[in-house]
């Protein structure tokens, strides 16, 4: 038996970053369909056959932990549409290496699930919140119900699934009147919030009635932190991992307003340490590109995974190409994850 702390970094990049954290999306199905994440049509979906099981996802993380792989985040889709994700929870829990396991989820079932998921070991949860108007969540996310997100939120932290973080994406003309509201919750909420700059993932197509055009709706991080600014805007300096983004507090503020910004920072891929995982079985070195690495074939076939780990960091591009106009166009968001 191989000590996985003696193996931590062995997944180094031709880059030199260190992929330790793993997404993993366990559907490509969910319950709202958002307007930047896929069609008003929606899409296929992929037949339950190639869909990866639980017990094939359990001994990918294994191979992968032993590589020093340490985090582990589930996606979608909607991860709670699927059946019995506690149990997932409580597997990959199990294994050694793995020191931390947290869920994005669109909130809509954390009432129903946020007790088994703590009870199996998951230790936060990230939520998408692009509005305040349960009106214009309806629209944005096609007839989810705000309320009922409310109430999941408060679930998870109930639960202990905390510190909870908020997902905003931020869309001219549609929920850039709300960003000072929205920043706000983080005055009365202990709430890591980040407003994330929207990336264009097959999503420039029409969004529907009553949206601007697509290449209107992009916003950048600076501009929301020039509006923020006067409800005193600083930098906060957190001991830790805060991911992408650096947080900020409002003045008098008890959580945390960050700030992803994938397009406009020059240096934001520099510290990428992720690879995705998607619901059918392939390897995703990069988010805005279509290079993926087919694993279930092989973890069907009893072959060795290791090399197809191996293939995917060594194939995580430096960068997106996004400033030269290169975005992917093999998946929509739904069908990776985020
Ligand atoms: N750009 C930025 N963020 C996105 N998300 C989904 N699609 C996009 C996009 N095109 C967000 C969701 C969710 C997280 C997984 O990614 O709102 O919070
Ligand atoms: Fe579902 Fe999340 Fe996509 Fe919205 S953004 S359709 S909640 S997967």
């Amino acid at each position: 038996m191989m000590n996985y702390q003696e193996n931590v970094g062995l997944l180094t990049d031709p880059f030199g970053r260190q992929i330790t954290y793993l997404r993993i999306s366990v559907t490509d199905r969910c319950n709202f369909r958002c307007v930047y994440c896929m069609p008003p049509q929606g899409v296929p979906h992929v037949p339950h056959n190639r869909i990866m099981r639980y017990e094939e996802i359990v001994a990918f993380v294994q191979v992968a932990a032993r590589q020093g792989i340490q985090k582990v985040r589930i996606t979608g889709g909607e991860p709670l549409v699927r059946a019995d994700l506690p149990r997932l929870v409580e597997m990959i829990s199990a294994i050694e290496g793995i020191e931390e396991i947290s869920l994005t989820t669109n909130g809509i079932l954390l009432e129903k699930y946020a007790s088994a998921l703590a009870s199996a070991g998951l230790r936060r949860v990230n939520v998408s919140l692009d509005t305040l108007s349960a009106e214009k969540f309806a629209r944005i996310t096609r007839g989810g119900e705000l309320e009922k997100v409310l109430r999941g939120i408060a679930a998870a932290e109930a639960c202990g699934l905390t510190p909870i973080k908020i997902n905003t994406v931020i869309m001219r003309g549609i929920n850039d009147d709300e960003l000072i509201d929205l920043a706000k919750l983080t005055l009365d909420h202990p709430w890591i919030l980040r407003f994330i700059e929207l990336m264009p993932i097959e999503n420039q197509q029409t969004w529907g009635d009553g949206f601007p055009p697509p290449g209107e709706i992009f916003m950048p991080v600076r501009e929301v932190m020039d509006i923020l600014q006067p409800l005193g805007l600083k930098e906060v300096d957190l001991a830790g991992d805060s991911g992408p983004a650096i947080p900020y507090r409002l003045e008098g503020g008890i959580g945390t307003v960050g700030f992803i910004s994938p397009l406009t920072e020059q240096h934001f891929c520099q510290r990428c340490n992720r690879l995705r995982l998607t619901a059918d079985g392939h390897l995703r070195p990069c988010l805005m590109s279509d290079v993926e690495i087919p694993i279930l074939p092989a973890l069907r076939g009893g072959e060795p995974i290791l090399p197809l780990l191996q293939e995917a960091v060594n194939r995580k591009p430096a960068s997106h190409q996004l400033a030269r106009h290169v975005s992917p166009n093999g998946r929509c968001m739904i069908q990776i994850g985020g």
